[in-house]
């Protein structure tokens, strides 16, 4: 019996010995493959999901100022009665300080015509003028 249990002992080591063997010398011998199938497609997913989201909220930005901000600002956003929005250097947080509250006697404000989802959408849009 105590033979019969030590012979079942020495199988099941050698099997898994043979297993670690196996698994050992796959990876060694393919390293890059591994690697490869297990951090591509995580990578190509988010970008293909990442693009036609930005693409979308640029768009929607590009709709609203046009409807509410060419009139001053141009539509094509170079100026008119308000100074050109290329290539601002302002924070995301400034622009929409901006934005809501507008300027004094030269600017209306938005805070209550648009959402935070509008004016990042906006905010978005304008990130996208570079002369
Ligand atoms: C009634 C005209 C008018 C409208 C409408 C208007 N703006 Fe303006 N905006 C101005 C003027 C004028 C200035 C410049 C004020 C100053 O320099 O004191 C300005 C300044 C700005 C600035 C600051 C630019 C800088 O370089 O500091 C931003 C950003 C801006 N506007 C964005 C917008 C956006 C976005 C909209 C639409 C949601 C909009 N404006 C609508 C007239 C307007």
């Amino acid at each position: 019996m105590k033979a019969k249990l030590k012979e079942i002992g020495l199988v099941l080591a050698t099997a898994l010995g043979l297993f670690a063997m196996v698994f050992g010398v796959i990876s060694i011998l393919e390293p890059a493959t591994v690697a490869d199938s297990l951090s591509e497609p995580p990578i190509k997913v988010v970008a293909s999901v990442a693009t036609p989201t930005m693409e979308t909220q640029t768009k929607a930005g590009a709709s609203l100022f046009g409807r509410n901000c060419a009139h001053c600002h141009g539509d094509d956003a170079k100026g008119d009665e308000g100074p050109s929005l290329y290539d601002l250097t302002r924070s995301d947080a400034r622009l929409t300080k901006i934005i809501k509250e507008g300027i004094k006697g030269e600017m209306p404000k938005f805070a209550s015509k648009f959402s935070e989802v509008d004016i990042q959408s906006l905010i978005a849009f304008l990130r996208t003028l570079k002369s």
